[in-house]
C-alpha cells in the first residue's frame, strides 16, 4: 500500500464499525497555479510508414473522399481533438528532409529514399504547401522540425524566409508562384531532432555551438516570431540538457525531451501491442509513469540556469512503443492500441499537466497509423483508437488553470512491483467550471475515490464520461471499431463539497463540477 486511509464510521455507541481503505483527493479551487498550455496536447506526423501517405494524404485523385488530397474522415475525426500544434516532417526523417524537394509542380518533385523508415520511396507529394494546407484544415499551428543533421544553415534560413517573409524577395516570390500569396504564420521551429542520435550523432558541446549558429540565422520576418526549440535528449541523459542549456539557453525558447514507454523496458524486445495479459499491462503502465521522474529531473537541471522557467521543456515525442504488428513492415512502426495505451496516455498527460509550469509543449507520437496513434486506417476505412478518446476527454484542460491536487492512493501491486492506483488532473476553465479527469489504473479492482473540493460552493457535477474495457488488452479493430469507446459516467454522488466517484477497474473518467 502506498497510502492507506483507515476511515472509521461510528454509528452511535453500539453501531457498526467499518474499516475501509480509501483513495482521497483534495483540491483548492480558489488557488489555481498556472495555465496548462493547450500545446501540451500537440500531435506529431512524420513521413514514416502510413502516418502521412495513406493515413492522412491520399492525393486529390483518390476515390477516398478528400479535400486537396487529405482524407475527409481522418481530418474530421482529428478536428474534434482541437489539436493545438502538429509537428512535421520528423522525427529522424526531418534531418534528411530538404524542403526544396517538396515545392512546385508535383510531377517535377524528386523521388528520394526514406532511409530511416523502411527504405521506401519518398515522392515528396506532401511538401510545405500541402502540410500547411493540412494545418488549415485541422485549424492547428504548424511545428516545423528543421534539418540540422544533413542540411546547411542557409537551407534552413531560406525555408524560414520562404514561409514567413511577406515582402518582396526571390524566395517569397517563389512561394507566391507556388500558390501562396501571403506569408504563413509559423511559430514553433525545431532546430534539429535527436541530434545526439539519428539527427547527426553529435556530442552535446558540438550541438550547443551548432544550435547557436542555426538559431542565429532563423530570423523573424514580417512580424512572425519564431519559438525556437533545441534538440534535447531522451529518458535520463541529464548531461546533454545541462550542457545545451548552459551554453545555448539564452538563444532558445524550449529544449525537447523524448521519452517512449517500452512495456518490457527492453528496446530489443519491447512487448506486443495486443494479446497480452496483466503482466504486460502493468509493466506498460509502470514504465509510462517514469515520465514524472524524467521531467522532474530535467526541469531541476534547467532550474540552475533558468530559475524563472523562461525556457520550456518540450516533450515533443512521447508514447508507447511496442513490437511492430506481426506481418507489418518493421520500419513502419505499426502497432495496435489498447485500453492499456489509453491509460498510459491519461497518466502521462496528468504528469505533463502537473509539470505545466515547465512543460509548455508536447507531442504524442504519432497521429495516424504509427506508434501510439489516435487513428488507424486500412484502405478507405478508419477507426478511433482508445488513446483518441483520452485526448478527446482531456480537451477540457486546454489552456485551463491547473488546480494542484493532493492525492492519497492505494497501491496497485503486481509481480513484486507497485504503482499508484489513481492518477488525476483538475483544472478550472474561463467560466469558473472545474474539470476533473481521473484514472483507475488497477487491472481488476474497482476503486472509490473521495474528492474534497475546497474554495468553491459546489452546486452540480455532471457531463461525466467514461472509457473502460472488458479486458486489459482490449483494442478496436475494423471488425469491432467501438469495443473501447466512451459512455456516460454517472456512478458518483455529490454531498456538499464532497464528490464520491466509483471507478471500475482500468478506466478513465472526465467530469465537470460547477
Ligand atoms: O517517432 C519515431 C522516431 O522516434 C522519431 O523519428 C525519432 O525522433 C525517435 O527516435
Amino acid at each position: 500500500m502506498r497510502t492507506i486511509f483507515l476511515v472509521v464510521f461510528v454509528l452511535g455507541l453500539s453501531g457498526p464499525v467499518s474499516l475501509q481503505a480509501q483513495n482521497t483527493m483534495t483540491i483548492n479551487a480558489d488557488q489555481p497555479r498556472n495555465k496548462i498550455s493547450r500545446h501540451i496536447y500537440g500531435q506529431f506526423s512524420e513521413h514514416l510508414g502510413t502516418g502521412v501517405y495513406g493515413g492522412l494524404w491520399v492525393g486529390k485523385d483518390s476515390d477516398i473522399p478528400n479535400t486537396d488530397g487529405f482524407r475527409n474522415d481522418v481530418v474530421e475525426a482529428l478536428k474534434e481533438l482541437e489539436i493545438p500544434n502538429l509537428r512535421w516532417p520528423g522525427g529522424c526523417f526531418a534531418d534528411e528532409y530538404h524542403w526544396r524537394d517538396g515545392i512546385g509542380p508535383q510531377e517535377d518533385r524528386p523521388t528520394r529514399i526514406n532511409t530511416h523508415w523502411g527504405m521506401v520511396e519518398e515522392k515528396n507529394e506532401v511538401g510545405t504547401h500541402e502540410f500547411m494546407r493540412l494545418t488549415e484544415l485541422l485549424d492547428t499551428e504548424p511545428y516545423i522540425s528543421a534539418n540540422v543533421g544533413s542540411g546547411t544553415v542557409q537551407e534552413m534560413a531560406s525555408w524560414v524566409e520562404y514561409m514567413t517573409y511577406n515582402g518582396t524577395s526571390t524566395l517569397a516570390n517563389l512561394r507566391r508562384e507556388n500558390g501562396q500569396e501571403k506569408a504563413w504564420e509559423v511559430k514553433f521551429w525545431g532546430i534539429g531532432n535527436e541530434s545526439w542520435g539519428c539527427g547527426g550523432n553529435m556530442q552535446a558541446d558540438y550541438y550547443a555551438d551548432l544550435y547557436r549558429r542555426y538559431a542565429t540565422f532563423a530570423k523573424d520576418y514580417s512580424g512572425n516570431e519564431l519559438y525556437k526549440i533545441a534538440s534535447g535528449f531522451s529518458d535520463d541523459n541529464y548531461d546533454w540538457t545541462e550542457t545545451v542549456v548552459k551554453n545555448a539557453g539564452r538563444m532558445m525558447d524550449a529544449i525537447s525531451l523524448h521519452y517512449y514507454t517500452i512495456p518490457t523496458g527492453n528496446w530489443g524486445q519491447k512487448g506486443p501491442s495486443m494479446n497480452f495479459e496483466e503482466e504486460m499491462y502493468f509493466s506498460g503502465l509502470r514504465q509510462g509513469l517514469k515520465m514524472d521522474e524524467y521531467v522532474s529531473r530535467h526541469s531541476a537541471i534547467m532550474d540552475q540556469y533558468d530559475p524563472e522557467k523562461r525556457i520550456a521543456l518540450a516533450v515533443d515525442e512521447w508514447g508507447i512503443w511496442t513490437d511492430p504488428l506481426p506481418g507489418s513492415n518493421p520500419g513502419f512502426l505499426q502497432q495496435q492500441n489498447s485500453i492499456r495505451d489509453a491509460l498510459i496516455a491519461s497518466t502521462t498527460l496528468d504528469i505533463l499537466n502537473k509539470h505545466s509550469d515547465r512543460v509548455r509543449i508536447a507531442n504524442i507520437a504519432q497521429t495516424v497509423n504509427v506508434l501510439q496513434a489516435m487513428i488507424l486506417t486500412e484502405g478507405p476505412e478508419m477507426l478511433k483508437t482508445p488513446t483518441y478518446h483520452v485526448f478527446d476527454f482531456y480537451t477540457v484542460h486546454h489552456d485551463a488553470m491547473l488546480l494542484p491536487l493532493h492525492i492519497e492512493t492505494e497501491d496497485y501491486s503486481h509481480g513484486g512491483e507497485s504503482i499508484p492506483s489513481i492518477s488525476a488532473t483538475a483544472s478550472k476553465d474561463k467560466t469558473g467550471a472545474v474539470h476533473l479527469t481521473v484514472t483507475n489504473l488497477h487491472a481488476t479492482e474497482d476503486k472509490e475515490v473521495s474528492l474534497n473540493i475546497r474554495g468553491m460552493d459546489v452546486e452540480t457535477a455532471g457531463e461525466g464520461r467514461i472509457l473502460t474495457a472488458d479486458a486489459v488488452d482490449a483494442v478496436n479493430t475494423f471488425d469491432n471499431p467501438d469495443r473501447v469507446s466512451p459512455g456516460p459516467f454517472d456512478n458518483y454522488t455529490l454531498e456538499g463539497n464532497q464528490l464520491i466517484l466509483r471507478l471500475p477497474s482500468k478506466s478513465v473518467i472526465v467530469i465537470r463540477i460547477e
